[in-house]
């Protein structure tokens, strides 16, 4: 999407980000900001004076996740893998206890298949990574959820137990991309290095409230967003003349997958415990619509890099508009939430709200496209690939 001030304005969108890093963004500011480039699914940061607000669940209602620890036990734990039966990255890279030869090979085997990929395709693995590698912050997010924390460090609750495992799960996933991206060449490392730091540095705000309704349905949402993401980038990966490249990304996005059917299943049974209360859960989740966890991404040079990165990947198609409209009316079939009845008079109007959002999302990004096409393309330079320029 593009769009110039008296346009479409990224605060009508509903997939659009939650405000811009400019001021303008805030409610009582000057006129709209200028976005001259595609603004995908994924943009922009929340605005940095936002009110935080905290604890919002009803402290009765933590009675609810304590009553579904054996449940969790029963249907959440099993969809971890048991580790022996994992995958690890070093079963997709060069392998350094080979005779130093045959080690070398295998780094030039890398290299060579990954020689031919476009610079574009980069950026976006990239910043995958970056989001993937700063683990750290999502485990402190759901470990922010009244309720379901690991009180410990070490606690025997389920809930915990999950996110203990789910985090070393998702551990890998950076871990593995981090070393390709290193052995290809193609990239500044130390930009890349540099961004992560200042990512784990700035955290997230998801605005899920310490509030595990809210907390379950962004992480529902954000693991099948991975998925579609890492998804796209192991096809263009095959397409580009890399296989294995293609399997390291596909293996990652199965593990998404396995999580997005976790983070599904509690909320699907939360709909069940408590139907209002979820329906309004999704609801405001979908208000505020879903930020991405890297939004806060910088590397000392572009103050827009996250809108940068995800004008990239909107681009490429690795994740768009229409995924994330094509994610909401997923998760609206996966919960049934059109069928749901017994609601009470407000969890009905957010009914109403959530099952007819898609249809808008994608009208008003058909509109934004329409306007896109008669502006010229803008191109940025990225630090992560030499500061070569990349059309957004
Ligand atoms: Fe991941
Ligand atoms: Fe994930």
């Amino acid at each position: 999407m593009q769009a110039s001030s008296g346009c479409l304005s990224s605060r009508n969108l509903a997939w659009a980000p939650r405000g811009q890093r400019s001021p303008m963004s805030l409610p009582l500011g000057p006129p709209k900001p200028t976005i001259r480039f595609r603004v995908s699914a994924v943009a922009a940061p929340p605005p940095p004076l936002k009110l935080q607000r905290t604890h919002s669940m009803p402290p009765e209602k933590v009675e609810v996740f304590r009553s579904l620890e054996g449940w969790a036990s029963q249907w959440v734990i099993p969809l971890l893998k048991p580790v022996g039966q994992c995958w690890q990255p070093q079963d997709f890279l060069p392998d350094p206890t080979r005779p130093r030869d045959e080690f070398f090979d295998q780094v030039r085997a890398l290299r060579d298949r990954t020689a031919e990929l476009p610079d574009e395709y980069f950026v976006v693995l990239v910043g995958d990574m970056i989001t993937e590698d700063a683990l750290p912050t999502y485990q402190t997010m759901i470990n922010t959820l009244d309720g379901v924390r690991d009180e410990t460090g070490a606690s025997p609750s389920p809930w915990a137990q999950w996110t203990r495992a789910w985090t070393a799960e998702e551990n890998r996933h950076g871990d593995l991309l981090r070393t390709y991206l290193y052995l290809s060449g193609r990239v500044d490392m130390l930009m890349v290095e540099r961004t992560v730091q200042y990512l784990i540095g700035a955290g997230m705000d998801p605005g899920t409230e310490n509030n595990p309704y809210l907390g379950f349905v962004y992480t529902s949402f954000q693991e099948r967003a991975t998925f579609v993401s890492h998804g796209n980038t192991a096809r263009m990966a095959k397409e580009g003349g890399d296989p294995v490249l293609a399997r390291v990304c596909g293996t990652i996005a199965a593990d998404e997958k396995r999580h997005e059917n976790a983070y599904a299943k509690i909320v699907e049974k939360l709909l069940e415990v408590d139907p209002s209360g979820a329906m309004l859960a999704i609801a405001d989740m979908m208000r505020k619509k879903i930020t991405m966890p890297a939004h806060l991404m910088y590397d000392g040079r572009d103050p827009r890099l996250f809108e940068h990165f995800s004008a990239v990947a909107q681009r490429l198609g690795v994740y768009t508009a229409d995924d994330y409209a094509d994610i909401l009316e997923f998760l609206i079939g996966r919960w049934r939430l059109e069928k749901m009845e017994g609601l009470t008079a407000e969890a009905q109007r957010a009914q109403e709200f959530v099952c007819g959002l898609a249809p808008r999302i994608r009208k008003l990004q058909e509109r934004a496209e329409e306007r896109a096409r008669k502006m010229e393309p803008l191109s940025v330079k990225f630090s992560w690939i030499f500061n070569k320029e990349v059309v957004l």
